[in-house]
Order: structure tokens, then C-alpha cells, then sequence
């Protein structure tokens, strides 16, 4: 029988991120949807594919993350389950999938094991320190997830920068040690500024992944649309652009057109005949 971290020791489990941190080697973390993508960002050596809850707003094209639930984040984990042979995947437990009851979470937890997450990701912490427990003490690894939580945007007030006064940063600083002390095996710190991820990250002995965090987490995570500039409209201060895409499908799919329009395609290449062999 394989099993992952034993007989495949370039598979990446939540202790090789212990380790990445340990030895301060960053960690490369991205969101991926479905098979394809998947299978290229496990291809390129990324250390760990988020099924992120981000997927309402870019494969959906929703407002907010509020709006996806349990249905669609396991479909987008089986199809990226399915793709990945080399990184850690973890699932993004969806609004009210885990705030409800803990009874509930360790149902839906399950449900992304099964469906072939290696961990979830759950935000927030207060209540969501005892799920963390419960869940961790069942053998499901969670990541936590502070600062700018955005399945919390009404209570925020928007997406703004978090942690920013003095007392707010101690409130961070207090839930990421609970989160941690909980058994979170690496946390993500969304959108606060970067002397606070710094701090953060010494703090603890779990790896920090920041986004829109500044430099000195452990590791970085951005959301995949974001880097390969296929997200709609100019890109967030934190993202950068590493490929130009929207632009060149549209050059493709308008190639295509011009050309079956003009009759070049399909050419003579792409035409069988009734005297072609079987
Ligand atoms: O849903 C998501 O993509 C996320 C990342 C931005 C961390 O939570």
C-alpha cells in the first residue's frame, strides 16, 4: 500500500512545512479550482494548493465567499485532489460549514478527506479555537486563517487593512498562539501590515503564509487567477502579475473566429474523408 510521506518521500505533508520553517526555507503556497490548473502549479513545485473558498469570486464571479458552500468547494477539491501528486492539498471550509456546531464541522472536515483534501482551512478564531481542537484531536490537520477573514466582510466593514491599532495587533497576536496551541499546523494572514506578520511569525513555532502581509511570513499564498492576470479589472496592491493571460485568450478564441469565419479552419489537417483508414 503507497502512503503519502513514507514510500513517495518527495510528497509534501504538514511535516515538511514544519521543517521548510525550521530550516527558513519560504514556503509556495496558490489557489488552484480544478484539474488542469492543478495539475500545472503541482508540475511547477508549489509546496501547497489551497482549494480556496476565493473560488466564488473567481471561477464563479460572486461578490463575496459567502455565497459558495459545501457542494461546490468538494466538486473544485475532488477535480484538484485528482491533479496533484507532489503538494499539500488543503480544502477551504465554507461559510457556515463550520461555524454552526463543531458536531457539523467534523462532518464537513470529513467530507473534504474523503473527497481527497489532506487538511481544511477554517478563519477566524474565538469559537473556532475548539473546533480547531476537536478536529486536530480527530487526526484532520487545520490551517488557520487571521487578519482580513472575508467571510466576516459585513463585520469588517469591507476589505480593508486589519491589525492596524495597537490593541487589534495584540488581539492577532493572542488568537494566532490560541490557534496555534489548538493545533493548527500552519496559519495564513490575510491583509495586515507587515510589522505585525513579522511579529507573528517569530512568535510562533507554525509557519505563517502571508497575503498582502508583507515579506517576513514563512510563506506566501495568492490566489491563482490573480498571479496569471485573469482576474477582472487592475490588480490588488498585494498581488503582482506574473502572466498577462486574459489577453492571451482573447487574441486565441479572436484567431479562432476570424478563422472559421474566413473558412480557414477547419483546414485539410483537421478533415476526415470516406476513405479514411480506421
Ligand atoms: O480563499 C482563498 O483563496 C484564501 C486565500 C486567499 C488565503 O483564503
Amino acid at each position: 500500500m503507497e502512503r503519502r510521506g513514507e514510500s513517495q518521500p518527495d510528497r509534501v505533508t504538514v511535516r515538511t512545512l514544519a521543517r521548510l520553517k525550521r530550516n527558513q526555507q519560504k514556503i509556495v503556497c496558490l489557489t488552484a479550482y480544478d484539474f488542469p490548473t492543478a495539475r500545472l502549479v503541482d508540475e511547477s513545485g508549489v509546496d501547497l494548493i489551497l482549494v480556496g473558498d476565493s473560488a466564488a469570486n473567481v471561477v464563479y464571479g460572486l461578490e463575496t465567499t459567502l455565497e459558495i458552500g459545501m457542494e461546490e468547494m468538494l466538486y473544485h477539491t475532488r477535480a484538484v485532489a485528482a491533479a496533484v501528486e507532489r503538494a499539500l492539498v488543503v480544502a477551504d471550509m465554507p461559510f457556515l460549514s463550520y461555524q454552526v456546531s463543531w458536531e457539523q464541522a467534523i462532518a464537513n472536515a470529513g467530507r473534504f478527506l474523503k473527497a481527497g483534501a489532506e487538511a481544511v482551512k477554517l478563519e477566524g478564531a474565538g469559537p473556532v479555537v475548539e473546533t480547531t481542537r476537536r478536529l486536530v484531536e480527530l487526526g484532520i490537520p487545520v490551517m488557520g486563517h487571521l487578519g482580513l477573514t472575508p467571510q466576516s466582510v459585513h463585520k469588517l466593514g469591507g476589505y480593508r487593512l486589519q491589525a492596524r491599532k495597537p490593541e487589534e495587533q495584540e488581539r492577532l497576536e493572542a488568537d494566532a498562539r490560541q490557534l496555534e496551541a489548538a493545533g493548527c499546523f500552519a496559519l495564513v494572514l490575510e491583509k495586515v501590515p507587515a510589522e505585525v506578520a513579522q511579529r507573528v511569525s517569530a512568535a510562533l513555532a507554525i509557519p505563517t503564509i502571508g497575503i498582502g502581509a508583507g515579506p517576513d511570513c514563512d510563506g506566501q499564498v495568492l490566489v491563482l487567477h490573480d498571479l496569471l492576470g485573469l482576474s477582472a479589472g487592475p490588480p490588488l496592491k498585494f498581488v503582482r502579475r506574473y502572466a498577462g493571460l486574459s489577453d492571451e485568450i482573447r487574441r486565441a478564441v479572436a484567431e479562432y473566429a476570424a478563422d472559421v469565419r474566413a473558412g480557414r479552419f477547419p483546414g485539410e489537417e483537421h478533415t476526415f474523408h470516406t476513405d479514411e483508414g480506421r
